[in-house]
């Protein structure tokens, strides 16, 4: 296992649409899937897409702990590492909510990007299983913070005002309304 080199924004491999796997249980997959685990642990990430490791694969890794699993539902418990390979999503629900995101790929940054409170979400395990589930709240946006890497999506694309970008130094003291102010939603 190897702890693998994280492309930054502005590298071109962040804005490729990753390509389908066309065998999830395909062995060659491992090894990558591997240092994916390796890098995001080593990084303290909650999230993970090929891309950002320079391959242009359809593959995803999330978790989401305890501590942080329970933010926006009263039914979530904390996720373990998941592998999603070929994912999609869809939303239950119209319902949108904004919340601060921050990624690998933009050290230091954070911004409230708004996203599906409540999806669902289905993809292939390393062995092949079918996984379909649903989600909410931060698993939810992670997921779909994720799925956006495999399209050359990143979460900056999505904020609706530059406004809602800071460092993560700065935000030490901030008051959080004072960012959902700037907001037109919430
Ligand atoms: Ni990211």
């Amino acid at each position: 296992m190897a702890i693998l080199k994280i492309a930054l924004m502005g590298h071109p491999v962040l804005r490729r649409t990753a390509q389908p796997v066309p065998n999830p249980a395909a062995p060659e997959h491992r090894e990558l899937i591997d240092d994916m685990r390796q890098t995001m642990v080593d990084a303290t990430g909650v999230g993970l897409a090929a891309p950002q490791v320079f391959a242009g694969r359809r593959i995803i890794m999330f978790c989401a702990p305890a501590s942080r699993a329970g933010t926006g539902s009263k039914t979530e418990t904390e996720i373990p590492e998941t592998v999603l390979i070929n994912p999609e999503i869809e939303p239950f629900s119209d319902e949108v909510a904004l919340g601060w995101e921050g990624c690998l790929s933009l050290p230091r940054l954070r911004g409230l990007v708004p996203r599906w409170r409540h999806i669902g979400y289905r993809g292939y395990s390393p062995d092949g299983t079918l996984i379909e589930c649903e989600a909410f709240g931060f698993l939810a946006r992670v997921i779909q913070h994720e799925l956006d890497h495999l399209n050359g999506i990143l979460y900056l694309d999505r904020i609706i005002d530059s406004r809602l970008i800071t460092y993560e130094e700065e935000m030490a003291d901030f008051r959080h309304e004072d960012y959902i102010g700037l907001a037109s939603i919430e």
